[in-house]
This record gives C-alpha cells, sequence and structure tokens, in this order.
C-alpha cells in the first residue's frame, strides 16, 4: 500500500458519504461453487476497522448481527445496544439497514409466498428492521426481495406476488410512520433494490425501471417514501448502461441510495470493488451523479474477493475502493469545470447555426456536420483526464 502511494487520509475519507455494509466486510468468501477462504469477523471488528480506515457510516442487513431466532427478542436489544456503543466510540453513524428475506430456509418461496404466515412473517421482519434502524438513528432501508420469482413456469400468478410484495412494504412504511412519530425523527427512506437474474430464477421485479413501474402502480401505501437503491452492476449485469439507468432514476426522482460495485455484463454478480473493471464509465456515472446533486450515500456493496486475506480485507480491499471512489468524484467535478469540455458541450448545444432551408434535412445535417466530431473528442478529453494525460502525461519510447 505504500508502495503505490494515492491515499488520502481518514479525515478526508470520512468527509464523503461512504457507507460500509457489515456484510461486505464479514463476507468470506463463500460462493456457488466455492468453499469459504476467511474466517467470520463481527460487527464490533468490522466497526473499529472502518473508524481506522476513515469509512464513517455502516450499514447492516438485520441477521447480518442478529442471529435469526434472536430477532424480536432480548438477545436483538442487547446485540443493538452492543452496536451502538460501537459505533459511538467510534465515531460512526448507522446510515442504513436492510431485512435479510433470501437466506433462511423461511424465504424459500420469497418473502411474497402463497402462505399467509410466511407473508405474516416477513412484514413482522419489515417492522422489526424499521424499529431497529430508529434505534439505530438510519435514514434509508433498503430492500432487495431476493427470490421473487421463479424456479419453474406456471407456479406462481405474478400479480398476486407483486401486491403480496406491496403489502410487506405497506406493513414496513406504517410501522415506520408509527415509530417516527413517537420518537420525533423523520420517518426512513425506503429504497428497493433490483437485482435482474443472479443467484435466484426468474425474477418479478429485475432492473430499476421495473421497481420505479412498481412504485407508481397504486399497489403501495406511501410511494413518496420508497425509493430506489440502484446497484451498479446490478444494472449492468442485464446488459444495460448503467448511466442510463441512473438517469432515469434521477429523472423519477428516486435516486436516494446507491450501491457501487463493478464486474461484467451478463455474468454473475461478482460485486467487484468499484472501477476495477470499468473505470471511464465510473467517471462517467459521477460526472451525472454530480451534475444532478446527488447526496445520496455511496455504499460499499461489493465482495473483498476470495484471494484477498482477512487482513488484506482491511489493509487492501477497503481504503483501495474507498481511494478509488474518492479520486474518480474528484476527478468527475474536474470533467464538468474542465475548459475544453465545456467549450465543446456549449458549441454542439448551440448548434451550427441556421440552415438555407430549415426543412430540407440535407441542409439542416450539413450545418451540424463538423460540429460533431466535437463527440469524439469529448470522449477523448475524458479518457485523457481518467489517465493523467491531460497533465501532459505521454510515454517517450
Ligand atoms: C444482498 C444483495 C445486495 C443487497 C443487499 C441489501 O446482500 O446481494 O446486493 O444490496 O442484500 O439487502
Ligand atoms: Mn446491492
Ligand atoms: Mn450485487
Amino acid at each position: 500500500m505504500q508502495a503505490c502511494g494515492g491515499a488520502y487520509s481518514p479525515e478526508t475519507r470520512r468527509k464523503y458519504y461512504i457507507t460500509g455494509p457489515q456484510w461486505a466486510a464479514s463476507y468470506e468468501g463463500q460462493a456457488l461453487f466455492h468453499a469459504p477462504t476467511r474466517h467470520p469477523v463481527g460487527f464490533e471488528e468490522v466497526i473499529r476497522r472502518y473508524a481506522e480506515i476513515g469509512i464513517g457510516y455502516w450499514c447492516t442487513h438485520d441477521t447480518d448481527v442478529i442471529p435469526t431466532e434472536e430477532l424480536g427478542k432480548d438477545g436483538q436489544a442487547e446485540i443493538v445496544s452492543r452496536i451502538r456503543k460501537s459505533l459511538s466510540e467510534h465515531g460512526l453513524s448507522c446510515s442504513m439497514v436492510t431485512t435479510e428475506t433470501f437466506h433462511h430456509a423461511v424465504w424459500a418461496a420469497s418473502p411474497a409466498a402463497e402462505a399467509p404466515e410466511v407473508r405474516q412473517y416477513a412484514a413482522w421482519r419489515l417492522e422489526n428492521t424499521v424499529r431497529m434502524g430508529h434505534e439505530l438513528g438510519a435514514q434509508f432501508a433498503v430492500y432487495w426481495p431476493g427470490s421473487l420469482g421463479y424456479y419453474t413456469q406456471g407456479a406462481v400468478e405474478e400479480t398476486e406476488t407483486l401486491r403480496w410484495y406491496a403489502e410487506g412494504l405497506n406493513a414496513a412504511c406504517r410501522e415506520d410512520i408509527a415509530v417516527a412519530g413517537k420518537l420525533g425523527r423523520p420517518t426512513l427512506k425506503h429504497c428497493l433494490e433490483a437485482k435482474p437474474f443472479e443467484p435466484q430464477a426468474e425474477i418479478l421485479l429485475p432492473t430499476s425501471d421495473a421497481m420505479v413501474s412498481f412504485i407508481n402502480s397504486g399497489l403501495l401505501e406511501h410511494p413518496e417514501m420508497v425509493g430506489l437503491n440502484p446497484e451498479y452492476l446490478h444494472e449492468l449485469m442485464w446488459g444495460a448502461a448503467p448511466r442510463a439507468a441512473l438517469a432515469r432514476a434521477i429523472l423519477a426522482g428516486k435516486l436516494w441510495h446507491f450501491d457501487i460495485n463493478d464486474g461484467y455484463r451478463l455474468k454473475h454478480d461478482v460485486d467487484i470493488a468499484v472501477g476495477l473493471v470499468n473505470p471511464l464509465d465510473w467517471l462517467n456515472v459521477l460526472v451525472l451523479l454530480r451534475n444532478h446533486g446527488y447526496n445520496g450515500p455511496f455504499n460499499l456493496d461489493y465482495k473483498p474477493p476470495r484471494t484477498t486475506s482477512n487482513h488484506g480485507v482491511f489493509a487492501v480491499s477497503f481504503p483501495t475502493a474507498v481511494d478509488r471512489f474518492i479520486t474518480l468524484w474528484e476527478m468527475a467535478g474536474e470533467v464538468s469545470s474542465d475548459p475544453v469540455i465545456s467549450e465543446a458541450n456549449a458549441a454542439l448545444r448551440a448548434g451550427g447555426g441556421a440552415a438555407s432551408d430549415p426543412h430540407d434535412a440535407a441542409a439542416v445535417a450539413a450545418v451540424n456536420r463538423e460540429l460533431l466530431t466535437l463527440h469524439e473528442l469529448i470522449a477523448h478529453r475524458m479518457v485523457q483526464i481518467l489517465i493523467g494525460q491531460h497533465r501532459g502525461r505521454t510515454f517517450s519510447m
């Protein structure tokens, strides 16, 4: 790390709304065909190490920290008070809480299963997470529904499943309004997270766009309390342009929370750390977010690779992910004020001038012909900024 250089101080890192999930740091390297490569790490260690690195916010699934059988019981209260102590000792805040509705056998048919008792249990779990979120001072609740879909055709009636899913969210929002009212706190921002096809079968709400249409479907009692937590890789996975998906979320007024990571199109949810695969696209994404004043969390929802050791997770994986993000974010600011890009953008928007005949396609095309070369010039300039070439960096052979 010292040889690499380019690291920010923990104080600088804490200035950004960068959030560290419990599950990312404690991920043991297991996968569909792969056994764990790291030993378990508890929340006390994760919070302490995040504080040392300079990650100022922590978030968690309910069952990352509370065993399923202790949920809603004394065990939960005891753990929540230990978490509060740990957070305050290290000057961290809890940004977000999320309910695990995918790992346990009870979710085999999804949290919106046919059996009413499963759905009642799901609603209770969501309400319990909302209460926990308020106790921990969180601002956000995230919902990744997991296997909300089907393995085999014909078993599930889609509209019914979606109605049942909405009932769970309605219960969470109702509980939120009641608890927030009692505590004099603002209600949480409830953010839906889509994932297109992995790890489970066919998915009913595969994309952020599908989630927006679900929010506006009329099934939610409080659509104004529900927005999106898009994940970069989840949009890329189905072959989309994450930047375009984010733009649509911005226009819908629903970009509230953002899971940052990287990976490949049409492959599994490998959750590689931000900027390691698509740094140029990431730079573009952050230009968009900066230009639209996004001020929500940047959540490090990635998986330190199986090849990284327990020591490496905190010594290399997290600090490098944070530092690449900060650099890309600051570069995005540089792009917005870059004189070459600004001039090119202004020229494109001014257009080529009046055509000799405004209804003649060839004449309209002709006045813009030279201008359009600026598209490629802008792309070149973006790459220059990314690799430092705009500061005169060249290779001499
Ligand atoms: C799971 C998903 C992750 C999501 C998180 C929040 O860990 O893999 O993408 O952000 O749940 O519920
Ligand atoms: Mn995610
Ligand atoms: Mn993912």
